[in-house]
């Protein structure tokens, strides 16, 4: 299945659909990491955070695929911010994943009430002209805080994976986002868990183009050129998460869906709430 992709300032060309593996652990995490390869997934996204890096290293490895055909998304979690410990949790990370490098690596969330986000920044850039890492971004950043990367580095993230789903838009975040070169990519698509509130206006557009909510909830990111990382333990709905380009939403597809959108103040809001 060919997949359209976006391509971040340095010139690293991804998917736009990509494998969430949040939940996928163990030999059952790696049994599904290397079939959602063989199924034409080439972008992870794991973090230090969810205990399953082995997994996902081991999953590269069961589907025989050549390193460099797959990307990996890792992250700094939030007890190695700052000096020296970034190095440290990065190289704890390439250990447990057994790869020489990662694709892209990400703040995991600001945590502000530390101050350690823009040490943490300085020391990935060192990190990448080592070669330990190929690209560098953030998560869970608010327009600000990317704004004080850049102030004291001179660089914008590559990307910013953030929160983002029909029913949370993000439209500032996003707008930012493009005015500086990031790429926004979203994480919870699906709405997690719990799954999209307002699967009326959902299922109305999915039988229109006879697919399914899912479908279009991806649909309606990628369409903006948001990188989704839908996460699922099943090999159909992986398909079909990975199946979003034989229809296009309308105008009237889009007025039905902006029904749904929540304000700003239904994401989790990065400057009180902190993770480790
Ligand atoms: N940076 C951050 O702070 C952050 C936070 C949260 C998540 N993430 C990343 O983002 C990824 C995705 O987010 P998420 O895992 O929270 O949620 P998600 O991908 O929005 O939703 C996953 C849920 O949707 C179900 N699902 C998947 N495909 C489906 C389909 N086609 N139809 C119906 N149900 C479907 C899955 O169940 P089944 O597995 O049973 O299919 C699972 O329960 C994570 O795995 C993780 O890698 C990052």
């Amino acid at each position: 299945m060919t997949q359209q992709t976006v391509l971040l300032r340095d010139g690293t060309s991804l998917p736009l659909v990509g494998l969430g593996t949040y939940g996928l652990r163990g030999d059952a995490g790696a049994r599904e990491v290397a079939a959602a390869l063989s199924e034409g997934y080439r972008l992870l996204d794991t973090a230090a955070q969810y205990g399953n890096e082995a997994a996902v290293g081991e999953g590269i490895r069961r589907s025989g695929l050549p390193r460099e055909q797959v990307l990996v998304t890792t992250k700094v979690a939030g007890g190695d911010q700052g000096r020296g410990a970034t190095t440290r949790g990065v190289q704890e990370s390439l250990r447990r994943l057994a790869l020489d490098y990662v694709d892209i690596l990400l703040i995991h969330w600001p945590n502000p009430s530390r101050g350690l986000f823009v040490e943490t920044w300085l020391e990935m850039l060192r990190l990448r002209e080592e070669g330990l890492v190929r690209s560098v971004g953030t998560s869970n950043f608010r327009p600000e805080q990317l704004a004080l990367l850049h102030a004291e580095s001179g660089e914008w993230p590559q990307l910013n994976q953030i929160q983002l789903s029909p029913v949370l838009p993000r439209s500032e975040a996003v707008a930012f986002h493009r005015e500086h070169g990031i790429v926004t990519q979203a994480w919870g698509p699906l709405g997690g868990r719990e799954g999209l509130p307002g699967q009326i206006p959902l299922e109305k557009v999915a039988r229109r183009h006879g697919v399914t909510p899912s479908q279009v909830a991806l649909r309606w990111s990628i369409e903006q050129n948001i990188v989704v990382i839908p996460k699922s333990s099943s090999a159909e709905r992986r398909k079909q998460n990975l199946d979003l380009w034989s229809f296009s939403l309308s105008d009237a597809d889009r007025s039905d869906l902006a029904a749904l959108a929540l304000g700003e103040e239904h994401a989790w809001d990065s400057r009180s709430h902190e993770e480790w």
